[in-house]
């Protein structure tokens, strides 16, 4: 067999195959994208391709260029994120799959809450190693009951996003104490994917792992606030003998990571995007209200998704329902091990989501 066993559970992603659907129909409402729907800001674009221009194409250090550390660093210190050393990724995704290969023995168990981001299972799986799920469902909170009866003598870290994708939701502060505590308990890792932190809509900011407890890896990025998502760029910060593995396997992954995307970096965690923020909450305003009556849905805190429960409880049945309308949404079942809900992105501008709260109240 030409390919190896290491892919024989891995399928290719749920939320590509709607997004290519939808890129082969005329005039789709696709509210399945990942991604803002505004451009990089023209500064941090013209820092880009000043440093393009002036040369700066070349390799990096594998661990990223010491002013953009620095910066990452400093950034990660007023926030009172706990670390020893910070990494430069090409993405949360590069940093991610570091960490599954520094940490994930075949066999070890990584307990993630569901609904999860699609790649923390596949990840686990490429590895060898076991996604154990603890159920959050209805309202997405973390409680301690269900958390520890997953855990084992072959847990080896927790994976938490906070907010998250695909529920919008950010776990209180409480909910976070109490993952702490278990995992103090037990002196075990926890992996905080923190991407989506500036998309909080109902108070200044919110909480993460990282502020709470040392033995944290915290992944953070440029994907999402700065929309920088085709410029591959994210970081890891946490205990220094980890993050040495992972600069080492970069070494032999990645090499390093965009040049002039570094550069541009530096100048992105000085830029506020606080007016994007505004905006992206009168979306989110916008769709919960439009669809609260015939689904039910917790009002997300965060990031840029909404996860309603579908009338009838078949996510599945429902995206395809929506889709010959021309709606373009993602099952729950691929975040999921339920398949009552569905993903909804509201990254997308004002007139697609009125089209689509028309679209998605008519079939329901
Ligand atoms: C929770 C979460 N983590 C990580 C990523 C990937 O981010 P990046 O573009 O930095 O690789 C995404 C992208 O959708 C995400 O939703």
């Amino acid at each position: 067999m030409l390919i190896s066993d290491r892919l024989k559970n891995i399928k290719p992603s749920g939320v590509r195959r709607i997004f290519d659907l939808a890129r082969q129909m005329k005039d789709p409402i696709n509210l399945s994208i990942g991604e803002p729907d505004y451009d990089i800001p023209e500064p941090l674009k013209e820092e880009g391709i000043e440093w393009i221009r002036k040369g700066f194409n070349k390799y990096t250090p594998t661990q990223g260029i010491p002013e953009l550390r620095e910066k990452i660093a400093s950034h990660l210190k007023k926030k009172g994120v706990h670390f020893e050393e910070v990494m430069v990724t090409a993405g949360v995704t590069g940093g991610l799959l570091l960490a599954s290969l520094a940490l994930i023995n075949p066999g070890d168990e990584v307990v993630i809450p569901d609904p999860f981001f699609v790649m923390y299972e596949y990840q686990v799986l490429l590895m060898g190693g076991v996604p154990v799920f603890v159920d959050t469902y209805p309202d997405f909170r973390l409680r301690e009951e269900a958390f520890t009866k997953k855990l084992s003598n072959k847990t080896k870290f927790i994976i938490i996003n906070s907010p998250n994708n695909p529920t919008g939701a950010i776990y209180p502060e409480e909910d976070l104490r109490m993952v702490v505590r278990v995992a103090r308990e037990r002196d075990l890792l926890i992996l905080s994917d923190d991407i989506y932190d500036n998309f909080v809509f109902d108070q200044p900011s919110c909480a993460c792992i990282g502020q709470l407890y040392d033995k944290t890896l915290t992944f953070g990025g440029f994907s999402k606030g700065w929309a920088m998502t085709g410029w591959r760029l994210g970081y890891v910060a946490g205990p220094k003998d980890i993050l040495q593995q992972m600069i080492t396997l970069q070494q032999y992954t990645f090499s390093s990571v965009s040049s002039f995307a570094q550069k541009a970096a530096v100048k992105a965690l000085d830029f506020n995007v606080e007016d994007h923020i505004k905006r992206y909450k009168i979306k989110r305003d916008l769709i919960y209200e439009g669809l609260k009556e015939k689904f039910h849905v917790q009002k997300p805190q965060g990031a840029f998704y909404l996860f309603p429960e579908v009338p009838g409880g078949d996510g599945e049945a429902f995206v395809e329902k929506a889709i010959q309308n021309h709606v373009f949404i993602v099952p729950g079942s691929v975040f999921s091990k339920r398949n009552s809900h569905v993903r909804i992105s509201f990254a997308a501008s004002e007139e697609t989501l009125l089209r689509g709260i028309e679209v998605l109240n008519r079939i329901s």
